[in-house]
């Protein structure tokens, strides 16, 4: 069986500040509670917490079930106020919506349901205003098959848009070009036009890959990225960046690559060539973030994209540690040794002066405290506590996804009808309408593994839309909502809202925390994590509980422990000088030493 994608499945103005000159007034965009004399020369995007907005579940202005772009500038000031200082928003651009956006027909147009580009240039200039920026998503490995380009490509194969896309002739027997799999199932080829092509879809069929070794489609995508950077955007979140480039001859996969297409699809001979051209042609002229999708990439390929002397990308999504509780589209056991392994690896690879991003949720994933903590009310507030403690000050660019910030949990799904995305469904159509998994079964995965459970709507309030609509919600709300919204954590000090606000404020204040190198301190300890950031005589150590049940870790000689910088509630700090460290059931904390 072919290992499918419920995503996841597969496996400058250095400093702070920049003055910005937008619709004519200077401002200043940088985090806002940098500190110059103690940042150093820490670029703005290592420094940076970001904050993922998935436009369509975020905030809806204007009743009609479906989040947009005014709705984000309504809640600006509460990022502000978390401290975040770069926004990745997901696609806002005109689409069909197969995937969510993750199809576009028209790189410069917004999603009419989103708003207009007026409401886009008042959104970001208000970010701006907060000195917060805005990185947007870079989705050019596919396009829409509603996209100009692709119809004009269908209507006439003689057209120059024919070459925009890949296209190989079906064998005699009518079978596809080759054996490569759709990661939503099935072939990625399907016929188009007349005559006996078929074009290449790594996605849905909806979806055509563009065809990058033709020079124009990437002078076309390199028009579009200064399109938006000239509008002020400070970067891109590059959507499955290393499948860009394609191996011409197409090869049928191997047994083995089959069972990890992701893998064989990110080995495309040109790949860094490409990324290499984007960087002379495009985002060496200005000062930019560049994060991309790594799947299918390993550890020990990091470099490739992120070493500074190879001027391609700044930072990478590595898939590794948070798919560690899955394989291919079904759930796996993990063990918290496991989890640390994954980590500790990527940082060996990384090496002192690699750098990466660190998350453990997105729109790709279950909710984050669902999958890695543990959301059964007793332990939801502390769990999701400790995973932010784990997560933000790991080493990298910490990106937080949004609604993680109050805890919220996965959706409790008990039909297929109730699932919007097209991998779901797909998934439910081949194996459970094929009869090689009961209903039942795919149910019980759906509930823990869909990325529905990260799209439903952001929970702001107890009232009857969560306070993300007046309107029908496009997907449903979360009937936690009432108990779990922002409105009533940002009333308690207690709330997993404000632990964020301390340790991103945290963060900020302690260079350490950044910059500092990693080191794991107890690997084989089946219930702490603990690793050290060093960085010349600054120290600091982070303790995390997993288990539901108290837990110690003894420090190796060497640490001498000082003050307890902060604690998720729950025990009493260590003493100066202490060997071991107790932690309550899920308690994390941060010391200096
Ligand atoms: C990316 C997106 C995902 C999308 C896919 C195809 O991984 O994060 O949501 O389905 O690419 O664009």
């Amino acid at each position: 069986m072919v290992k499918r994608w419920i995503k996841g499945g597969l496996r400058g103005a250095l400093r702070v500040a920049r003055p910005l000159l937008l619709a004519g007034a200077a401002i200043t965009v940088g985090p806002a509670h940098a500190d110059p004399a103690q940042q150093g020369a820490i670029p703005w995007w290592q420094s940076a917490v970001v904050y993922q907005v998935y436009p369509r579940s975020f905030a809806d202005s204007n009743g009609d079930g479906v989040g947009d772009l005014n709705g984000i500038t309504r809640h600006l000031d509460y990022l502000k106020r978390l401290g975040v200082t770069v926004v990745w928003l997901s696609p806002h651009f005109d689409s069909p919506n197969v995937d969510n956006g993750y199809d576009i027909r028209d790189y410069r147009k917004v999603l009419a349901q989103f708003g207009t580009m007026a409401d886009f240039d008042h959104m970001l200039a208000a970010m701006h205003a907060r000195g917060i920026r805005l990185i947007i998503d870079l989705v050019v490995n596919h396009t829409s098959d509603q996209h100009a380009w692709f119809r004009k490509a269908v209507a006439d194969p003689a057209s120059p848009e024919h070459d925009y896309y890949i296209w190989r002739p079906a064998k005699p027997d009518g079978t596809p070009p080759n054996n490569a799999p759709s990661f939503f199932g099935g072939s990625a080829w399907s016929h188009a036009g007349a005559g006996n092509d078929e074009y290449l879809h790594y996605f849905a069929r909806q979806q055509p890959d563009l065809n990058w070794d033709n020079p124009a489609v990437r002078r076309e995508v390199y028009d579009v990225m200064r399109f938006w950077l000239d509008k002020g955007v400070s970067g891109f979140r590059m959507d499955v960046i290393p499948l860009i480039s394609k191996d011409p001859a197409f090869p049928d996969l191997t047994a083995q690559q089959l069972a990890d297409p992701a893998a064989a699809y990110a080995h495309g001979p040109q790949t860094h060539a490409y990324l290499g051209e984007m960087n002379r042609e495009v985002l060496s002229h200005y000062d930019t973030m560049t994060v991309g999708e790594a799947i299918g990439i390993g550890d020990n390929e990091d470099a490739l994209f992120t070493a500074p002397a190879r001027h391609e990308l700044n930072m990478i999504f590595h898939f590794d540690a948070s798919n560690v509780d899955r394989d291919g589209w079904r759930p796996r056991a993990w063990t918290l040794p496991e989890l640390k392994a994954r980590y500790d690896h990527l940082y060996a690879a990384l090496g002192d002066d690699g750098w990466t991003a660190t998350f453990l949720g997105n729109h790709d994933k279950p909710r984050a405290v669902s999958h890695f903590g543990n959301d059964d009310p007793r332990w939801r507030v502390l769990s999701a506590k400790a995973l932010a403690t784990m997560s933000l000050l790991q080493r990298g660019t910490p990106f937080i996804f949004q609604g993680d910030e109050l805890g919220m949990t996965n959706f409790p799904f008990n039909a297929i009808g109730q699932f919007d995305d097209i991998s779901a469904r797909n998934l439910w159509h081949d194996e459970v309408d094929g009869g090689h998994v009961t209903a039942a079964e795919m149910l019980a995965i759906l509930r823990k593994t869909s990325r529905d459970n990260a799209r439903t709507p952001m929970q702001w309030s107890a009232d009857a839309g969560a306070g993300f609509t007046t309107g029908h919600p496009w997907l449903a709300v979360n009937p936690n909502h009432t108990a779990i919204n922002a409105a009533v954590e940002a009333r308690d000090p207690a709330s997993v809202l404000n632990f964020y606000r301390r340790l991103i404020a945290l963060r900020g204040r302690a260079p350490v925390l950044v910059r500092g190198d990693y080191h794991d301190i107890a690997p084989e300890n089946p219930d702490v994590y603990a690793f050290t950031r060093n960085a010349g005589d600054d120290h600091a150590l982070v303790v995390v509980n997993f288990a539901t049940h108290p837990a110690e870790v003894a420090l190796p000689a060497g640490i001498r422990l000082k003050n307890r910088l902060i604690d998720s509630g729950g025990g009493l700090p260590a003493p100066v000088g202490a060997r071991t460290i107790h932690l309550q059931p899920w308690e994390a904390s941060v010391y200096r030493f």
